[in-house]
């Protein structure tokens, strides 16, 4: 059962090349903070100190990681500032990236990628309109990171990925309870009910390194 925490993860790679991290509840990495970090590498044993700056790197690629092997046409639902986009546009295995949001500013904050590669595409757009933009099995894969919770109507956005989306979700998120900024209140655990009670094959991972965090792979098997 998924449980909420307030635990980030603040770490960097030693220069032996081992992962060197731990778990605190103060500072988040992409805040602005002088927080730092003395920790002893647990292989080489050398003592190194983790900025803000170290910590951001780290904790982005642990992110990131999550979304490797992705290919063919996909959709960033609530793309904002094209973090995910960004880094997909490296593979090129990925045809297109659909990057959808409803907020205006984000041609602004896009205008590199979408200036400079044909291969995005900034739709800008309500979650609840993808059924018009959208046709029938026309998305590979579908990546989306701390947007589910601003969704309203949920039921249809499980309807409408469920015809759009032709292989995979890679659904991240957060959810506190007593967050007033969340737009529906599905758990993880429902969340996950919902895809499969539409057929999909699912994995959840609650993630104790992202604060309230988990991760949903939803598979067709077709
Ligand atoms: C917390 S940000 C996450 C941005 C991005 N996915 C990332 O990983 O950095 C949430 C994004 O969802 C977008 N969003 C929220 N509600 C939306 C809706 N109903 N339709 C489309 N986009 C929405 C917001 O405008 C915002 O850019």
């Amino acid at each position: 059962m998924f449980k909420e925490h307030n635990y980030t993860l603040w770490g960097t790679y030693c220069s032996c090349g081992s992962e060197c991290s731990i778990l605190q509840n103060l500072h988040h990495p992409w805040s602005d903070t002088k927080f730092e970090v003395k920790v002893t590498c647990n292989c080489c044993k050398k003592e190194l100190v983790i900025n803000k700056d170290m910590a951001t790197e780290f904790y982005d690629g642990k992110i990131l990681s999550y979304f490797d092997g992705i290919y063919g046409d996909v959709l960033d639902l609530g793309c904002g500032e094209g973090f995910l986009s960004r880094t997909l546009l490296k593979e090129s295995a990925v045809d297109k990236i659909y990057g959808l949001d409803i907020d205006e500013q984000c041609t602004d904050e896009l205008k590199d990628i979408i200036n400079h590669s044909n291969r995005f595409k900034f739709v800008k757009a309500d979650i609840s309109s993808l059924n018009e933009i959208f046709s029938t099995s026309s998305i590979d894969f579908l990546v989306s990171r701390d947007v589910f919770m601003f969704i309203e109507d949920t039921d249809k956005y499980f309807e409408d990925v469920t015809r759009i989306v032709r292989k995979e979700i890679r659904h991240m998120g957060w959810y506190q309870s007593f967050n007033d900024r969340m737009k529906n209140n599905l758990n993880p655990d429902q969340i996950v009910e919902e895809y499969s009670k539409r057929g999909w094959s699912t994995e959840i991972e609650y993630l104790d390194w992202y604060k309230s965090g988990y991760f949903i792979r939803a598979s067709k098997n077709n």
